[in-house]
């Protein structure tokens, strides 16, 4: 790997850290340039972005106040700048279906799994591999926890991030939104595995 790609550090964040991961988080999911939106779609963030980010800070304030086990956010930083997080994830525990590719889910059977969410890198510091080394930190992270398969939920229509899991080994486990899909042209939601090797 080249050495500007593996020169970031993958760390715990800390409450200091709630005020970047918040920016990074809205940015990414609200104003992320990878997306065509409309203009008054545009507006219209632009003039609710400091709620959405305050409301942002206090979900992850409290996620961090809980101190629940098996629950971490991971941030990269950059060298030049070791408090400065440019990407985040998070990872919890997570009720999925025991066994995935089912088109019906009544009944269905539901097993407690390390789950990621909220990834994101500030859009200065994307295609550098960083959202790849923290994949990978949330790998070693779950391995300490002793579990062995990681699941992560990805919209129909995130190309960029399907194809991160693709190239970083998730597989399709389960489809959701089939109904919404058919009904509304909503873009489904894919339910993705990653297998663990044994430490
Ligand atoms: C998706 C996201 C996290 C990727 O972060 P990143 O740090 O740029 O990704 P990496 O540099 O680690 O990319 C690793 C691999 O993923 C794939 N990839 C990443 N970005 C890509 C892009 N824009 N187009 C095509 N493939 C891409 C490539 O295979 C890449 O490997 P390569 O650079 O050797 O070709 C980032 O674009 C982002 O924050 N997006 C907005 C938030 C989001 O959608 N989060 C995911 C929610 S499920």
């Amino acid at each position: 790997m080249p050495s500007q790609f593996s020169s970031f550090t993958i760390r715990q964040a800390n409450p200091r850290d709630v005020g970047y991961v918040s920016e990074i988080l809205t940015e990414s999911f609200y104003r992320s340039a990878d997306r065509q939106v409309h203009f008054l779609h545009r507006c219209f963030v632009d003039m609710v972005y400091p709620l959405l980010r305050y409301g942002i800070m206090l979900d992850l304030s409290s996620r961090f106040g809980e101190k629940t086990p098996c629950y971490a956010c991971l941030v990269a930083t950059h060298p030049a700048n070791k408090s400065l997080p440019i990407a985040t994830l998070e990872i919890c525990m997570r009720y999925v279906p025991a066994q995935g590719h089912q088109n019906f889910w009544l009944g269905r059977e539901m097993q407690q799994h390390p789950y990621i969410f909220n990834l994101a890198v500030h859009p200065h510091w994307r295609r550098r591999g960083v959202a790849k080394q923290l994949l990978l930190a949330a790998e070693r992270t779950v391995k300490q926890w002793g579990y062995s398969q990681l699941y992560m939920h990805v919209l129909e229509d995130n190309q960029t991030a399907r194809n991160l899991y693709d190239h970083v080994g998730y597989q399709m486990y389960d489809r959701e939104g089939n109904l919404n899909y058919w009904l509304l042209r909503k873009p489904r939601r894919f339910l993705l595995q990653k297998k663990l090797r044994s430490i």
